[in-house]
């Protein structure tokens, strides 16, 4: 069965009146489009649990802060839709910029704390631009269910913290990051790589995997990890570090101790293109506890 494409906001609030009268459970992914086996999962985790998958793909303006980056962002609505009907997808809501915002916005959400290190530190205004339009959209779609992937760990968490702190009716899904065999963490970005980058790409995930060995091993000083995790990146001149850091995983403040679960995060220039990453990471069990 193919996806029904709805591009109108009244439209769709029609259309899914009619499924919750039929008492049926809304599952929500929102995306910026050109999909991959990432967003594939996160629709395949929404087929699992809820009963009418709505998919919407909106390149939202409001969070880009290069107008370039905006301009250059694959809008592959063709294929997209392909994607979504093969994945038993019910309803792809993909409205213009004007039925989005059709006047001055003047409304925003900020969540403070969580956004200010790691992206929120390099590309001010971003998370603003994120939390607003999804906090419209779940206003939108009204979903039971809304589904966030893991490899935009600081995006989860303000969002997360967003539905929490507004007490907004939605339960919010982590889904794990899927990645290339090499590593590298599925992102609509990666087709701008050249192929001599995309050879180099899998350092990143490289760099936080030494980060998580030397935390599970029982290291107790981030920036003892920071360190050598940022060794990793040495023989590659081509990669320009913006940020690695080990931050607490719901407020994703920087960690003074390794003392709890931590997600080391990361983001890098791999000439004209960023990458971001992550992993959760726990310290080890077991280790004989020193008082003195
Ligand atoms: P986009 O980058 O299209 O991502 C849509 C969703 O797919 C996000 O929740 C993202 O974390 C998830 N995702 C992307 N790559 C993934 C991967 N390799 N594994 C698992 N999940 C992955 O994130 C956005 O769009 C926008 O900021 C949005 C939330 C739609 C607001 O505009």
């Amino acid at each position: 069965m193919s996806a029904e494409l709805i591009p109108s906001i009244l439209d769709l609030r029609h259309r899914l009146a009619e499924v919750r009268r039929a008492g049926r459970v809304i599952g929500f992914v929102p995306t910026m489009g050109a999909l991959h086996a990432g967003h594939g999962s996160l629709i395949e985790m929404a087929r699992q649990q809820t009963d009418c998958v709505v998919v919407s793909i909106f390149v939202n303006p409001t969070q880009f802060n290069q107008q370039k980056d905006y301009d250059l962002y694959p809008r592959p609505l063709a294929e997209d839709l392909e994607f979504c009907s093969a994945r038993g997808v019910d309803i792809v809501f993909a409205p213009a910029v004007e039925e989005m915002y059709p006047r001055t916005q003047l409304v925003f959400v900020d969540v403070l704390r969580v956004t200010e290190h790691l992206c929120g530190k390099f590309r001010p205004g971003h998370f603003r631009g994120v939390t607003t339009v999804v906090l419209k959209l779940l206003n939108i779609v009204q979903p039971d269910r809304a589904y966030f992937g893991e490899k935009d760990a600081q995006q989860l968490a303000a969002i997360g913290r967003m539905v929490a702190d507004l007490d907004l009716p939605v339960q919010i899904v982590a889904v794990p990051t899927v990645r290339e065999a090499d590593g590298l963490a599925l992102s609509s970005r990666n087709r701008r790589l050249s192929p001599a980058e995309r050879r180099i790409a899998p350092i990143v995930h490289r760099a936080l995997q030494v980060a998580e060995e030397q935390i599970a091993a029982g290291a107790t000083d981030p920036q003892q990890v920071k360190t050598k995790a940022l060794a990793t990146f040495h023989p590659f001149p081509q990669i320009r570090v913006e940020y690695l850091e080990i931050v607490d995983p719901l407020e994703m403040q920087p960690v003074e101790r390794l003392d709890g679960p931590v997600r080391v995060a990361a983001a890098v220039w791999l000439g004209a293109t960023r990458l971001i990453d992550n992993l959760l990471c726990r310290p080890a069990t077991g280790q004989i506890e020193r008082f003195t």
